[in-house]
């Protein structure tokens, strides 16, 4: 089955088309057109601008998508929610259409659901995916949850963010330090050109809190963590670029060390065959490396994390969902839903 995908929650408007591969999904193509940079000069994303960029690239980048392919789609998917309203009706109407234009069903696909099952992208017809039960970390702008999931379909929420998510964290801290949106690739960078020599000079000089790290529990909070770098950051008035980049390094190792604990605990709480990581935030080399450390330490556990391009947001992920895990719907029943919660 070949199925042309769209997404178009926030300010990434992206299409693929990708068909089923072995017990995986394979991505024949992939397009992605981000207005990231124009929000770049209003710190963090403007909804209004977001939903107008969406208008204008939407036919572009579906006609790209499809090159040749148009006759060959058997099905159309498109991420209904979470997200941003003005931006999620321009894919679900788009979606629509064509739906109803070309007679083909049209599948209806929860974005953090879509997430998580592009651990289920493939290349080749004999690639592992994942085993059930699994325990999966979902990371974004929007989202720090932890799940279980026993089939593609069925999931527990299991622990997670009180307060803000982990991205809007990042991009946050980032802003207070005067690194550009989005916060998590530049706090990357601002980690890479970290010294050990700058660590030996700073020792635990700016040492940040772990909230609820040592609590029994997934509960997570970022929001005091974000409140520390404020307050240093004041207390420090001006500051230089190594500062900078020895608060940002203290920032992500904190964040790093509780995602990572709380990650381990629902493992070992609930002994799965498989962790996936998943969500724009899962790009954050660090992490991905931290945590496939700990979880390849327990026997019979593997780690499943996406390639780069599939964790920040694309369509590739939603087609995963509407080939692994389908949810048809009619066209003239298809709503966008900016905060659905079920998967
Ligand atoms: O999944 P995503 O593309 O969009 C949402 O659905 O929210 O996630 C975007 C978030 C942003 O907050 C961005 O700062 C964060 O992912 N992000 C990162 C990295 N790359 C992107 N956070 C930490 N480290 C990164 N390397
Ligand atoms: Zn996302």
């Amino acid at each position: 089955m070949k199925v042309l995908a769209i997404e178009s929650t926030c300010d990434e408007t992206a299409a693929a088309v990708v068909e089923n591969c072995g017990a995986g999904v394979k991505i024949l193509n992939n397009v992605v057109a981000s207005s990231v940079l124009m929000h770049q000069k209003y710190g963090g994303i403007v909804p209004e601008v977001a939903a107008r960029e969406q208008i204008k690239s939407i036919i572009p980048v579906i006609t790209e998508a499809l090159g040749e392919d148009k006759d060959s789609i058997d099905g159309i998917a498109v991420s209904f929610g979470p997200g941003l309203m003005g931006s999620l009706l321009v894919g679900v109407e788009s979606a629509k259409a064509l739906a109803w234009a070309w007679k083909k069903p049209l599948y209806a696909v929860n974005h953090m659901g879509a997430h998580i099952l592009a651990n289920w992208i493939v290349e080749s017809m004999t690639a592992k995916v994942p085993e059930f039960p699994a325990v999966g970390l979902v990371v974004s702008g929007g989202h720090t949850d932890i799940v279980l999931m026993t089939s593609v379909k069925d999931w527990k929420w299991i622990g997670g963010t009180r307060d803000d998510a982990v991205g809007e964290a990042f991009d946050k801290a980032a802003r207070l330090l005067g690194l550009p949106y989005p916060g998590g690739p530049e706090i990357s960078k601002a980690v890479e050109r970290v010294t050990d020599a700058m660590k030996e000079r700073y020792g635990k000089k700016y040492k940040l809190p772990r909230p609820l790290l040592n609590e029994d529990n997934l509960d997570m909070s970022f929001s005091g963590l974000k409140a520390a770098v404020a307050k240093t950051v004041i207390e420090l008035g001006e500051i230089d670029e190594e500062t900078r980049d020895m608060l940002a390094w203290e920032f992500s190792e904190a964040i790093i060390e509780i995602l990572v604990k709380k990650t381990m605990m629902a493992v070992e709480k609930n002994k799965p065959k498989c962790v996936l990581m998943a969500g724009g935030v899962a790009a954050n080399k660090q992490l991905r490396e931290n945590l496939r450390i700990e979880v390849e330490k327990i026997d019979g556990v593997k780690f499943f994390c996406p390639e780069l391009k599939y964790c920040g947001d694309n369509a590739a992920m939603v087609g995963a969902v509407a080939i692994i895990a389908p949810q048809e719907v009619k066209p003239t029943e298809l709503k966008p839903d900016p905060s659905v919660t079920t998967v």
